[in-house]
């Protein structure tokens, strides 16, 4: 069984800490030019306010709406949208002392605000369907993969026990030294069998399905433990059933992040850590080895690397925040934070 923690030594790091959440899909553009684009927009704002105010056109709307996708794009927050409308609002009644407000115009200001704020709908509309899109995605994926594991087990298990019997009729007819080779055929048919149940079991392990999260990880970790020797420490403080979506996402990532530190980390010992603090689900991997440099963790330009992008493409559809913080000869620390809903 995987030996159990009582704690997550922390150690003294130096990291580099490398913060993934979810929408952050544009490389911002440097601090003096965003700078100047928001005074744009801002500026651009109160002129297109004010001419809607007093020449009431309908095309400005459509300026409006333009103007509201370049904020978007610049990733100015709701705060500043907000506070953008106010200022605006606040030199137009200032500089027009003698110009009588009346109901209407704050209606007509309400409209303007609305039509800016259409394009930030419009943008996180996209983002739920695209996201809903890649759950389905995700979901077909997994129904895949638990085809070809009952594929292996059941089918594999059928003919090698075809094999074996077909042996055992060869055996009748050969003498002492063939049949001694047909028992060495045997045995490597038995492992064989035995690694295909691995595989099978490590690809979707009925464990989860029954058991949970909690059973599952058990489980890797024992696999894990097994094959390498390497010391697995897992610590679940959540003991109760999550939706299946994040249960499935999480054993895929720690599937990963066990795979990574068998292949890369030169550990002796990894910490699996899962706990639920305000509807958060926190999962921590950390491991004793010999660390990389984490700021191209997420930047592979051959495209052969995997491992990485595919947790934060599962994190990011669920809608959670990734971390991954690590430096040479420190080994690595890797944290998922997802919404305990699913
Ligand atoms: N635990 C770790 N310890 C040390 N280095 C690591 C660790 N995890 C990842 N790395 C480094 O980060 C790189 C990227 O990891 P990633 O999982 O994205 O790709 P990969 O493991 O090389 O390939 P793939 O996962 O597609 O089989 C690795 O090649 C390795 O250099
Ligand atoms: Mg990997």
């Amino acid at each position: 069984m995987p030996r159990r923690s009582e704690e997550m030594p922390q150690g003294s790091m130096t990291p580099i800490r490398l913060v993934e959440r979810r929408n952050k899909v544009q490389i911002p553009p440097d601090g003096v030019q965003r700078g100047r684009r928001l005074h744009s927009i801002r500026r651009r704002y109160a002129q297109l306010l004010r001419r809607y105010l007093f020449e009431n056109l309908e095309e400005v709307l459509l300026e409006i709406y333009e103007l509201g996708r370049e904020a978007v794009v610049d990733e100015l927050g709701l705060l500043s949208i907000a506070e953008m409308h106010h200022e605006a609002m606040g030199e137009i009644f200032s500089g027009n002392r003698d110009i009588q407000f009346s109901d209407n115009h704050y209606r007509m200001a309400g409209v303007v605000l609305s039509e800016l704020l259409s394009a930030y709908e419009m943008t996180s509309r996209g983002y739920r369907e695209a996201s809903t899109a890649m759950r389905h995605l995700n979901e077909m994926l997994e129904d895949e993969i638990r085809r070809i594991a009952h594929a292996i087990h059941d089918g594999a298990g059928q003919y090698l026990a075809c094999v074996h019997i077909s042996l055992y009729a060869i055996a009748k007819h050969v003498d002492d030294e063939g049949k001694k080779e047909l028992r060495k055929a045997h045995e490597l048919l038995d492992e064989l069998e035995r690694d295909l149940r691995r595989i099978s079991h490590e690809l979707r392990p009925r464990v989860l399905e029954n058991s949970g999260l909690s059973g599952a990880v058990e489980f890797l970790a024992d696999s894990v433990i097994k094959r390498t020797g390497l010391a697995i420490h897992v610590e679940d403080r959540i003991q109760r059933r999550l939706p299946s979506t994040i249960e499935t996402a999480l054993y895929r990532c720690i599937q990963e992040l066990l795979n990574n530190a068998v292949k890369h980390a030169h550990a002796s010992n990894v910490w699996i850590l899962l706990e639920e603090r305000r509807h958060l689900i926190h999962c921590e991997v950390r491991d004793d080895g010999v660390g990389f440099d984490a700021s191209a963790a997420l930047v592979h330009e051959k495209g052969s690397q995997l491992g990485f992008l595919g947790i934060k493409e599962r994190v990011a559809v669920l809608g959670g925040g990734l971390e991954i913080e690590s430096s040479r000869g420190r080994g690595v620390r890797v944290v998922i934070t997802l919404p305990a809903q699913g």
